[in-house]
Order: C-alpha cells, then sequence, then structure tokens
C-alpha cells in the first residue's frame, strides 16, 4: 500500500519550500504524491515563473481560487480543496508556510481526519496583527508533524501546549532549495539587464500590508529610500500588492524624482537569488529573504517591528531596523560604509532538510 499524500503550494514564497520535497519523495517508490495549487497566486511572475525555474512539474491539481478579502480567499480555498480531498482519500497533507493556503487546506485536512504536516512550524513574531502569524499559530494546533527549521519554534510549541512527540527539528527546506540552484543562479544575466554591477547597488523587496496598506508608514519608508538612493542605486521588484497601493495613495509622482529607485517587475526564483547574491545590501520586510540573506552572507536589513525568524538575528546577518525613515538610513550607511555584522550559517541549514522530513514520514507511516 503507497502513502498518498498531497503537496499543498498557493503563494509565492511556497514554491521554493515545496520544491525539494518533491525530488526528494520522487525517490521513494512507497509514496504517491500529488501537487495541489490553490491559485492564491495566480500571476505568471508570481507563480509559473517559479515552476520553471525550480523544476517543479505541472500541478495535478488547481484550484484557481486567485485574490479576495482574507475571509473570501480562507473560505473559497477550504471549499475546493474539501471537494478534492472527498474525491483522493489521501493519508497525508503537507502545508508549509504561513499563508491563507496553509491554514486553509490543513482546516479541510483535519476535519476529514486525514493527518496533516506543517514544514516551517514554530516561527513566531508574537505580533498577532500580522495575518501569517494567525495562519501559523492555528495550523500548528492541528498539525500531526511539525517540522521546525529553528531551536526557537521548539520553545514557541512547547509553550503553546504542542506535544513534544510531534515536533522535529529538520531545518530549512527554503535552504534546501537555495542550496540545489545556487550555481544556475550565477549565470542569470539579471545583472547585465539591469544594468547593474555587483556590490553597488541595494536590494530592495517591500510588500507586507503594515508597511504598504498604511499611507503614512509607505511614505516613511519612501523617504528613507529617497536618502538612500542619493548614494546608491536602488533595485525595487516590485509585489502586484505594493504597485497597487502606490497608484491608489498617488505616490507615482514622489517615485519619480527619485533617479536611482529602479523599480521592476517582480522576478523568477533564479535571477532573484542572483540579485540577493550580488547585492551590497538587501533592504526587506519579507520572512524568508531574511533566511536566504543569511546563509548568503549579505546585509540584510528588515523594515518590521519584529521577526519570526530570530536565528537570522542572533547567528545571521539580519538587522530589525523597523520602519522609521532615520533609522533605515542610518543603519543602510553603516552598512555601505563597509560596517558589517558578521554572521553563520544557522544548524541543520545544510541543504538535507527535505531528506530528513522524509525519513521522519517514512518511519512513522
Ligand atoms: C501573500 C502572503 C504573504 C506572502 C506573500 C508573498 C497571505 C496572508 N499572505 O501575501 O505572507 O509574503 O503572499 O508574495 O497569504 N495579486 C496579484 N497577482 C497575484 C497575486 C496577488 O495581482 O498573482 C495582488 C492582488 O491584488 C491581491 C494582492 O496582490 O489582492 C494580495 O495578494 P494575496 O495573495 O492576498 O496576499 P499577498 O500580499 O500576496
Amino acid at each position: 500500500m503507497k502513502i498518498k499524500i498531497i503537496n499543498v503550494v498557493g503563494a509565492r514564497p511556497n514554491f521554493m519550500k515545496i520544491a525539494p520535497l518533491m525530488t526528494e519523495m520522487a525517490t521513494h517508490p512507497q509514496f504517491e504524491v500529488s501537487l495541489l495549487h490553490t491559485g492564491q497566486h495566480y500571476d505568471r511572475s508570481m507563480s509559473q515563473f517559479f515552476f520553471d525555474d525550480l523544476g517543479l512539474p505541472k500541478p495535478d491539481i488547481y484550484l484557481g481560487v486567485g485574490s479576495g478579502r482574507h475571509g473570501e480567499q480562507t473560505g473559497k480555498i477550504m471549499v475546493e480543496f474539501e471537494k478534492v480531498m472527498l474525491d483522493h482519500k489521501s493519508d497525508l497533507v503537507i502545508v508549509v508556510g504561513d499563508v491563507n493556503s496553509t491554514i486553509a487546506c490543513g482546516l479541510v485536512a483535519v476535519k476529514l481526519g486525514v493527518k496533516l504536516a506543517h514544514v516551517e512550524a514554530g516561527l513566531r513574531s508574537f505580533d498577532r496583527s500580522m495575518p501569517e502569524e494567525i495562519n501559523r499559530i492555528l495550523t500548528d494546533q492541528i498539525s500531526d508533524f511539525l517540522f521546525i527549521t529553528e531551536k526557537s519554534g521548539e520553545e514557541n510549541l512547547l509553550r503553546e501546549g504542542i506535544d513534544p512527540g510531534k515536533i522535529f527539528f529538520v531545518g530549512n527546506v527554503m535552504i534546501d532549495s537555495l542550496l540545489n540552484h545556487l550555481q544556475r543562479a550565477q549565470s542569470s544575466k539579471i545583472l547585465d539587464e539591469l544594468n547593474l554591477k555587483p556590490q553597488q547597488f541595494v536590494a530592495l523587496t517591500l510588500h507586507r500590508p503594515s508597511n504598504v496598506d498604511v499611507r503614512e508608514n509607505f511614505v516613511e519608508i519612501l523617504k528613507a529610500l529617497d536618502e538612500i538612493q542619493k548614494t546608491i542605486t536602488i533595485v525595487f521588484p516590485i509585489h502586484p500588492r505594493s504597485q497597487k497601493r502606490l497608484q491608489e495613495f498617488g505616490l507615482g509622482a514622489k517615485l519619480k524624482e527619485m533617479t536611482q529607485l529602479k523599480i521592476v517587475d517582480p522576478l523568477g526564483y533564479l535571477d532573484f537569488i542572483k540579485l540577493l547574491s550580488e547585492a551590497k545590501l538587501v533592504l526587506t520586510d519579507s520572512g524568508g529573504i531574511q533566511e536566504e540573506t543569511t546563509v548568503l552572507g549579505i546585509p540584510c536589513l528588515t523594515m518590521r517591528e519584529n521577526t519570526e525568524r530570530p536565528v537570522t538575528v542572533t547567528q545571521g546577518t539580519n538587522i530589525i531596523v523597523g520602519g522609521k525613515a532615520e533609522v533605515i538610513v542610518a543603519e543602510s550607511k553603516k552598512i555601505l560604509a563597509g560596517i558589517l555584522k558578521q554572521g553563520r550559517r544557522p544548524d541543520l541549514w545544510d541543504g538535507k532538510a527535505a531528506e530528513r522530513i522524509v525519513k521522519i514520514l517514512l518511519k512513522n507511516f
């Protein structure tokens, strides 16, 4: 009897987490694996480019739910995923990360009595105004296997009453992808295409609702960017959410004045890794990028008040700077002047997390 598994993806940060699991599982004939895409992200640049770059197979099931308010999007995924589950008779559903697709599919699985594994469990920002924090807490409460990336995850889960027998410290599947693809990413031509020289630009990502959905906060960050771009080029692959807000808030003219701020479309995986690896500094409010820069040894300033990934601060190159222009500019200037925080790679971020997860699953089924 084969172990029937559904691997779930929905949004951009999921694809690089599921890819190494798909590859590893394919080498074990005991598994019968289906890849399910909820369609939370659907633009070519937010989805298909990643399938191509990561060598992910076409999803076996595509729910096509698209965008919507949180209740609407989560609800739609649940309705559609339940239909699939009733047809499929799976033994296990695997969800990754903290997006709406993660909690929606997790909830459907457990209500149907199907085992649930959460990859990247236990991370906590302790900020419940973040939609991802709610998704993380709830998914962890209902999971049967909790695969954690860093030791802080274990403390968090134990504090929330999770049975220690369900918690497994396996490392970081997103870093599996990074290490698997780093060499290929080096041949990306993105620097030439964007007319950039290694170490002579800042890479920026910005899309957290707390930063871009509130005009005042967005304007404050733009003030910092304006100052920084006077000394070095900033490249900003822009997320659709941020693009939309810039227009809504009428901030287009302000941006035009910043002649060294280059706004570009969202990049594919390999191009983006190349961009990160050659940057002098990375400014971000993303979760995963804090981890990627830590492994690449690139300075990272996180424009948030907190991080759910504390190991990137205690051991890595990450510094939390919040959203105030003055602090962002001061910390950026230090790095541009060569005052760097030394970091090291966290334990088990060695490219073998997927292998460990698969071993644990085989032992337990
Ligand atoms: C989602 C995740 C977030 C993750 C981010 C990475 C949740 C709660 N949030 O946020 O944790 O960091 O993905 O990208 O799941 N849109 C498009 N095309 C797309 C997808 C979205 O234009 O392919 C636009 C739509 O206007 C949509 C908005 O972006 O309303 C937000 O998309 P949504 O999936 O709700 O959340 P993200 O901000 O992308």
